[in-house]
This record gives structure tokens, sequence and C-alpha cells, in this order.
């Protein structure tokens, strides 16, 4: 039977480490964070994301801000808000939801955000200064698997971690944070992606296994060794024979589940976390420690 991390408790907990910060710092220094999203168009997803996003700041104390633009909005007008945001001292930290409208260059955009208030980490400046272990903005899913790692006692020190999946976002970040010479990495990483030839003969060799891929239940206990640590980032939506749908992950829990040490759920696995560290980036960036 494996141990099931549960991602919701520790965020909770997460959660309320930086209630107490926010407060330390409105003690300390009379700074209130202050988290502001701009979401254009109408994707389902994303409306939901921003909004949750917003909840939860509000929940601990940091001010935040919602504008919402119409899918038809220039690259340049989102350009102008980002800059507006940057020149703003109450604003500490800057998100644009993903993804953009087809017209506007992604790349652009993240570039326009000051490095200082990137709290998704993916500025080119915060992805190099992670990739040479330089203090900077994390990714938040990356981020929320090391504290479920570090906060359920898995050890990485010498490990095999074998991450499945190679985005700027969870992929790449991830593989960079486990390999680092430091407490929670040191791990001898693995990339695997849609081009690795026999999957399976990778993921067997994992005693930590990272599935980052976007396809419902990939990973079947086939592709695992018993006592293997599973992280699962999938967040399928997959539809029921009753028409009905459901949130799946990349692993398929019913057939890994019983090989694995430990497991994340999905839902109340990485999910959570996500939130929770975006919130800690930006105490983070308001307390101005990151880049002093
Ligand atoms: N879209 C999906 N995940 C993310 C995220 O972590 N940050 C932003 N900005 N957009 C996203």
């Amino acid at each position: 039977m494996a141990m099931i991390i549960d991602g919701k408790a520790i965020a909770e907990q997460i959660r309320d480490e930086v209630q107490r910060d926010v407060a330390a710092l409105q003690a300390s220094k009379g700074i209130t964070p202050g988290l502001s999203l701009l979401l254009v168009g109408d994707d389902p997803a994303s409306q939901v994301y921003v909004r949750n996003k917003a909840k939860m700041c509000e929940q601990v104390g940091i001010r935040s801000e919602i504008v919402r633009r119409p899918a038809t909005t220039s690259e340049a007008e989102v350009l102008e808000q980002v800059r507006a945001w940057n020149a703003d001292p109450t604003v500490h930290g800057i998100l644009v939801q993903l993804p953009l409208p087809k017209h506007i260059n992604e790349h652009r955009v993240i570039e326009a955000i000051a490095p200082s208030k990137d709290v998704d980490g993916f500025h080119p400046e915060n992805a190099g200064r992670l990739m040479i272990g330089l203090p900077g903005f994390v990714p938040c899913t990356p981020a929320g698997i090391i504290e479920l790692i570090a906060r359920t006692g898995v050890d990485t020190n010498g490990a095999h971690a074998v991450v499945v999946g190679r985005s700027n976002i969870v992929g790449k970040p991830i593989a960079n944070l486990l390999a680092q010479k430091r407490p929670h990495g040191n791990a001898t990483v693995t990339m695997c992606h849609t081009g690795t030839r026999d999957l399976a003969s990778f993921t067997r060799q994992a005693d930590i296994l990272i599935a980052a891929v976007g396809v419902a239940h990939i990973i079947t206990g086939d592709h695992v060794r018993d006592g293997v640590v599973v992280i699962d980032v999938g967040m399928n939506r997959i539809m029921l024979p009753d028409g009905t749908t459901k949130l799946t992950g990349d692993v398929d829990f019913a057939s890994v589940e019983p090989k694995a040490r430990a497991i994340t759920p999905v839902p109340r696995g990485v999910g959570p976390m996500t939130i929770a560290m975006l919130l800690k980036n930006t105490v983070l960036g308001a307390s101005g420690e990151l880049y002093s």
C-alpha cells in the first residue's frame, strides 16, 4: 500500500505559513504584497485558474487585481499593461495567464515582465538563474513538487529521478531542481519526452518518477518498479462512458499505486501546490529579499 501524498493538506499548511509571512511583512515594513493578474480571452479553464488564484490571495492577505481583456486585444496593449505594472511599486507580482491568443507572442510578453516581479518564474533571466543555481523565482509547479518531496521526507540524494516531459513550465525546471547539489536535490536525473524510444525501460529505473506529459494514464504499472515514489503532474479531463467528465492524471493510479512507496493523487496532489507556491513567490517578491 502506497503512502498517498496529500497535496491539498500540504498546500493548506503552506498557505498558513504565507499568511503569517504577510502579517510579519506588514508589521515590520508596512508592505502589503500585491499580485496583478492579466487574463486575455475567454478560455474557461484559464478563467477558473485566475479566479482561484485571486481568491487564495485574498485568504492570506495578499492584495490582488484581475484585469480581463477580450481575445481581440493587441500585443501592444498587453505589453502596455505589463509595463504599467512594472512601474507600479504596489505591484510585487505580475502574472499573465497562459495560453495567450495566437496573435500574441508569448515570449515577448514574458520577456517584458520585470524579472523581480516574475512570480511565475518564466522570464529567461529567472530560467537562467535556476539553471546555474542563483537565487530567483522558481516556477510554481516545480517548486511545489520540491515542497511535496521535502515535506513527505522523500530522500532525493543519490536517487534516480526520471522526469517524463520537457515543458518550460514543469519538465525542464524540475529536472534542474532535482539535479542541483543541495538539499532535496543531488539526484541523478533522466529526462524522457515524446522522442524517447522504449519509455518503460527508463521509467522502470526510477526511484522517483515525475510524470508531466499531459496524456491521461500514459504511465501504467508496467512502467514502474516496486518502491517507486510517483509525482503525477497530469491534469487531463477525460470523458466517462456516462457522458460526464473527470480530471485525471498522467499515471494510471489503479495499476501503479500497488507498486509505489508513495504517490500523489489527481486531484488533491500537485494541483493545489501550484497556487500555494504562487502566493509564496508573491510574498518573496514583496519582501525585496530575492534580488537584494
Ligand atoms: N497556464 C497554465 N499554467 C500556468 C501557470 O502556472 N502560469 C501562467 N501564467 N499561466 C498558466
